[in-house]
């Protein structure tokens, strides 16, 4: 009998692990976290040993009630963890000799930790990504219900942070809509590689043994066992896949926190978020800080750093596994911790946006936002658009000089500029006949966007239903 926390390599060494390497090698701090996938993984090799004669049925049963029992214990918080013994794979089946004895050391036929722990982050990351998508539709879902909401709210759209032309904010809502929509494809598109089964791949070069590897992949769920053993064992592909959604979904989150951030401010003015989603200020008593759009944005340097993390990790490795790979776990953790925390927070944000319909009005009334709606008139009026444009450009400068907006010009002083203005002017002189002049298929008219809400939402169907 080995004594507690001996190496399953003991074997081979002439003297123990040195402390500082016990310390430095050990990954059980972090991979602890895959316990259930590791079982889960267990459990599927051990039935499948017995299904091609390796074990028998009792020793089977013995295997999975022994794994039932760890399983129990974690979940208790009363299992032995030692850092000795490495990792959650050597914890787990050190206690499983411990509680099955000598079946026990069984488990491990035809398998290594190398295609054990690829196996236990693609069954980890597939319930991330099922949870995560589900949580994108929440976001979605509250986009959608202000666009309908707000459809016919007018606001300056922008180019260069300088007032553009007149939109809708429902129209702006959609436009998240559409770059979350885009995540989730990419999500879905991630969750096609993660979903393999490497087990069966053992080390490296496969096994001497009959393993049925595509009874295990079909027990776990797994679309298919990875085609080849060396790249089964060393790929990690999936991670970095993963970690690129997430780094784009975080160019997403920290333009649309941005927005929140700047529209929740004084000078903007156009949205009021609610007092429990905010903070104080320690010294300034009339501070109300939107702390939370700025951590969501602030977040995206630990996502961005992960995904550097992940593709230097990789880089040059020769195959098939290197210890390298343990690095791969905490950034990603992290990166679906990060994930999963503000997707929520946001989409709890969201539906309690106050919106300030007058602000909007009135900033979209500065800044001579429907200009180009007078060039375009004048196009109509069949003024070639350069000519058109430079006549606009010379009743700005006057509304300029005057103080005045364009629609408070009068219909004389607009008619010095151009014969061809005439009382119609005033139609599309306005920010909401500017917007509902936008009637183009994705503009941003009131009656396109109502459209475009239907749309929405029966593409939000159709996409659970894949
Ligand atoms: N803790 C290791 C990791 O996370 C498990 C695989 C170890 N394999 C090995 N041959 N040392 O990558």
């Amino acid at each position: 009998m080995k004594e507690k926390g001996t190496k399953p390599w003991a074997g081979r060494f002439s003297e123990t692990t040195d402390a500082l390497v016990e310390q430095f090698s050990a990954s059980v701090g972090f991979d602890k976290r895959l316990y259930k996938q590791d079982i889960q993984g267990s459990r599927v090799h051990a039935r499948m040993l017995a299904r091609i004669g390796i074990l028998d049925d009792r020793e089977c049963e013995q295997l999975l009630q022994a794994l039932d029992t760890v399983a129990a214990e974690i979940d208790a918080g009363s299992f032995p963890w030692d850092s000795s013994l490495e990792d959650v794979h050597m914890n787990i089946e050190s206690r499983l000799v411990e509680l099955a004895g000598d079946v026990g050391k069984r488990l491990h036929t035809g398998r290594s930790r190398n295609d054990q722990v690829a196996a236990d982050l693609r069954l980890y990351l597939r319930e991330a990504i099922d949870r995560i998508d589900p949580l994108l539709e929440t976001l979605q879902r509250a986009m959608v219900d202000l666009a309908e909401q707000e459809s016919g709210t007018v606001m300056p759209g922008f180019t260069h942070l300088q007032v553009a032309q007149a939109v809708t904010f429902g129209h702006h809502m959609l436009a998240w809509f559409e770059m979350i929509f885009r995540d989730r494809e990419r999500l879905a598109r991630c969750r096609k590689g993660v979903n393999l089964s490497p087990l069966g791949a053992a080390a490296l070069a496969g096994s001497s043994f009959a393993l049925d590897r595509e009874f295990v992949a079909r027990e776990l769920q797994f679309a298919a066992p990875c085609d080849n053993s060396l790249d089964a064992v060393s790929d990690r592909d999936f991670a970095i896949e993963f970690c690129a959604f997430a780094a784009i979904l975080f160019t997403h989150l920290s333009r649309i926190a941005e927005e929140l951030v700047l529209w929740a401010s004084a000078q903007f003015g156009f949205i009021e978020l609610p007092d429990r989603f905010c903070t104080g200020s320690s010294m300034m008593p009339q501070k109300k800080n939107p702390d939370v759009p700025e951590l969501v944005r602030g977040k995206s340097g630990r996502v961005f750093a992960s995904l550097l993390a992940l593709l230097t990790l990789m880089k040059g490795q020769p195959l098939a596994y290197n210890k390298d790979n343990q690095e791969d776990k905490e950034a990603l953790f992290d990166t679906v911790d990060t994930v999963l925390d503000c997707v929520t927070v946001l989409a709890s944000l969201l539906p309690h946006v106050r919106v300030n319909r007058e602000q909007m009005l009135a900033a979209a009334q500065q800044g001579h936002a429907t200009a180009t709606d007078l060039a375009d008139y004048l196009v109509q009026k069949k003024l070639p658009f350069r000519a058109a444009h430079e006549t606009v450009g010379r009743i700005v400068r006057h509304a300029i000089t005057r103080n005045r907006r364009l629609e408070q010009l009068d219909l004389q002083e607009l008619q010095a500029f151009s014969p061809l203005i005439e009382p119609d002017v005033f139609d599309v002189l306005s920010p909401e006949g500017s917007v509902r002049s936008k009637n183009t298929y994705g503009g941003t008219a009131p009656a396109q966007v109502a459209m475009q809400v239907e749309q929405a939402r029966l593409r939000l169907k159709a996409f659970k239903a894949d």
